[in-house]
């Protein structure tokens, strides 16, 4: 899976949201996420068709969401992703949150059905706690190729990352901005200007240094999605690192009710 990939939580306006997925695709990007409950899966299918890039460069992954996750739902809400994305399969389907219909004896054999049958090439869940995780590769016939969670400098997620590294998993980095609250942390705005670079690009090049780690910034603007793309140029350096670390306030940007922890 790409290092790098463009997020599109609400970006749910048409026209944006195609021309911004085409645009991160022509500039380098080969990896897009979108869920069903992002309303957009029809344009980031109109943004994958209208980029000059093969659709089998491209990684795409969709996730289903709570309220399709008894087993039927998941067989028919993925059909319906399918169609809307323009595509025969995706490259990684994921559970979206432990929640709601979720029940892993009847979801995970659908997500298996899923992968016997060639509409979905990996398995991943998203906001898996450990013991989640571990119910789940139980589970599954499947590997479990993913997990995406909130993470990045205020939420560094040891746990979660240790986890990813000794099963293999992928810890696909979510609100890797924290949701713009990067730009507020004097350490790392320090650690951007030694390098004249943004705060967005020390926090994506700082998950993206870790083993088994992506991270999936979300942008509309052309100039957002370029100044994301150049994290992939940066270095940082062990006493960066070591500031980075010393940050992280376990704060959460994304916390419904329904979350498992
Ligand atoms: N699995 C889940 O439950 C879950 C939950 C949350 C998010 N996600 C996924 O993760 C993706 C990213 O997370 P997110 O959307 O929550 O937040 P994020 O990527 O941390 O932050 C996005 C915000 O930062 C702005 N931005 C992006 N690049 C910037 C830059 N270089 N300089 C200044 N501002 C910049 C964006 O503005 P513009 O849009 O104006 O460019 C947008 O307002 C989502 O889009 C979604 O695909 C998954």
């Amino acid at each position: 899976m790409p290092k790098l990939g463009l997020g599109t939580w609400q970006n749910t306006d048409a026209e944006t949201c195609a021309e911004s997925v085409a645009h991160a695709l022509d500039l380098g990007y080969r990896n897009v996420d979108t869920a069903q409950a992002y309303d957009n899966e029809e344009y980031v299918g109109e943004g994958i068709a209208a980029a000059n890039v093969d659709r089998e460069e491209v990684f795409l992954a969709t996730k289903v969401w709570i309220s399709n996750l008894a087993h039927d739902d998941v067989l028919a809400s993925t059909d319906e992703s399918l169609d809307k994305l323009g595509v025969d399969a995706v490259d990684l389907l994921y559970v979206h949150w432990p929640a709601g219909e979720y029940d892993a004896e009847e979801t995970l054999p659908a997500f298996d059905e899923l992968y016997d049958a060639g509409k979905i090439a990996r398995v991943g869940v998203s906001n898996f706690e450990p013991r989640h995780l571990d119910a789940a590769r139980e589970l599954l016939d499947a590997p479990l190729f993913a997990n995406q969670v909130e993470m990045h400098p205020l939420l560094q997620q040891d746990e979660l990352v240790d986890y990813a590294q000794e099963h293999d998993l992928t810890l696909v980095a979510y609100s890797p901005l924290a949701r713009g609250k990067v730009f507020e942390v004097d350490e790392l705005t320090e650690i951007a200007e030694k390098h004249g670079v943004s705060e967005a690009q020390v926090s994506l090049a700082w998950l993206m240094g870790k083993e088994n780690v992506v991270a999936i910034p979300k942008a509309s603007s052309d100039a957002h999605i370029e100044d994301n793309f150049d994290a992939l140029d940066l270095e940082l350096d062990d006493e960066d690192v070591a500031k980075i670390e010393s940050i992280d306030r376990e704060q959460r940007q994304v916390d419904p009710d329904f979350a498992p922890w």
